[in-house]
């Protein structure tokens, strides 16, 4: 109950559906250009296979979804909106149209949430949302039919114990069909907004006291007394442990399709400091990257990477991404400094070993070759905006899953 007296409090803050300017609040421009497009760009490959298994056969079926703790129903609006790749000149990006969705299921503890899911989405048809709770198994109706692809998402699975997960996969893999497909989506164990949580014994089970505070501005942090309610720290391998168990008890295969980390750097809490000492605001400074007619002061986009003694190949992979993404920034920089003397030559960049900055670098130079003479404020809407993208491909390029973003994600099928 005690986080349906936290999600109760941000929505009576109104915080929780706020559409505000994407600085700040709950979908602000990190959540739309970084977190839905990773988690969307990961699960597209396998849900077109399934998309094409079922629209390209006879059976004229359409596709079935169940959105385990689904709140306001933004599940149903990533998948919906979900683009396929197509030509600039195709209009219609959507992967799944709405006539072949047959059924989007969602559940949620939280009475308040689905009230909001409700107001948004219940007039579709295929829309359903319903009380439930999956720290039992998964809920399900007698006879109901099983689901092409069982969703959850911004760290859901994290509210369940080791127990809970493992009857609710159990549950998953025996209602879904061979070629189902899971999105388990965790809070990452070691994600640097939660540095001071790092623990060295990888066996021990590890919480966090999650407060969802980050909604608030700084001084309402202090004054405001919030619930906290503990959300499970994830691994890989800790996942797979759970899965293997599972899987065996269900009799079917749940085979890992890829993991994937969302959000180093930018999480939630990389402003808020309540878990790391070192925190400092850059998801607002990537937000506004993103926001049009907005400048942002490169400086304090660089991030100030402070390793913590102990934790070898943690800090390994976030030191090759906080220096990439800083050496990315200074140079936008000194391209910016060229162009503005009007040199007929912008500088070509430094020479690196790691591919996806080389490829950042290039696309920088190039945005900016290709500026020039445009019309509006060419910096705040697309030299940022594109370095915002290049950042966002240094994060998807230089992750491995292993567990160092807010979110770890696997991309799991149902074998039977
Ligand atoms: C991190 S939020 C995600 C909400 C939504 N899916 C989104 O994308 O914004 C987790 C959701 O899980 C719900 N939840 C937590 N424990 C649950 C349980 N045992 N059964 C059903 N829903 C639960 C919460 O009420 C909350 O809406």
């Amino acid at each position: 109950m005690d986080a349906d007296n936290a999600y109760k409090e941000a929505i009576r803050h109104g915080r929780y559906s706020e559409q505000v300017a994407g600085l700040r609040c709950k979908y602000d421009h990190v959540r739309t250009q970084f977190e839905d497009f990773i988690t969307t760009y990961y699960l597209r490959p396998h849900l077109e296979e399934v998309v094409k298994s079922k629209t390209g056969g006879s059976s004229g079926e359409g596709l079935r979804f169940y959105d385990l703790g689904c709140g306001t129903g933004d599940g149903y609006e990533l998948l919906s909106k979900m683009a396929r790749e197509a030509r600039l000149s195709q209009f219609d990006t959507r992967l799944i149209q709405e006539d072949m969705m047959d059924q989007y299921k969602g559940i949620d503890l939280s009475v308040d949430l689905l009230k909001e899911a409700e107001n948004l989405f219940g007039d579709y048809e295929h829309v359903e949302f319903c009380k439930g709770d999956f720290s039992n198994g998964l809920p399900l109706d007698e006879n109901e039919e099983s689901y092409d692809l069982y969703f959850t998402s911004y760290g859901t699975l994290s509210h369940c114990t080791n127990e809970e997960l493992e009857k609710l996969f159990v549950d998953m893999g025996k209602h879904g069909h061979n070629g189902s497909l899971i999105l388990a989506d965790f809070i990452g164990r070691y994600s640097y907004e939660w540095q001071n949580l790092w623990t060295r014994n990888p066996e021990e089970v590890s919480y966090i006291d999650y407060v969802i505070n980050y909604l608030y501005s700084e001084e309402e942090r202090d004054s405001v007394e919030l619930s906290s309610f503990p959300l499970r720290l994830m691994t890989p391998a800790e996942v797979f442990k759970i899965l293997e168990s599972a899987a065996r008890k269900a009799g079917v295969g749940l085979k890992v399709l890829r993991f994937f980390d969302r959000s180093l750097f930018v999480g939630r809490h990389i402003e808020t400091g309540t878990y790391n000492d070192n925190a400092q605001p850059l998801r607002l400074m990537v937000s506004s990257l993103f926001e049009r007619g907005l400048r942002t002061y490169f400086p304090d986009l660089k991030v100030d990477y402070k390793p913590r003694e102990g934790f070898d190949w943690q800090n390994k992979s976030l030191q090759l991404l906080a220096n990439s993404w800083n050496e990315l920034v200074d140079y936008t920089m000194t391209l910016m400094e060229h162009y503005d003397s009007d040199e007929e030559l912008l500088p070509y960049p430094p020479q690196t070993d790691v591919k996806p900055l080389e490829k950042a670098y290039r696309v920088m130079r190039q945005t900016l070759e290709g500026s020039k003479g445009l019309y509006g404020d060419i910096r705040a809407d697309l030299i940022e905006a594109q370095l915002g993208y290049a950042i966002r491909s240094l994060e998807m390029n230089l992750q491995q899953g292993h567990g160092l973003g807010h979110g770890l994600v696997g991309v799991i099928e149902v074998v039977k």
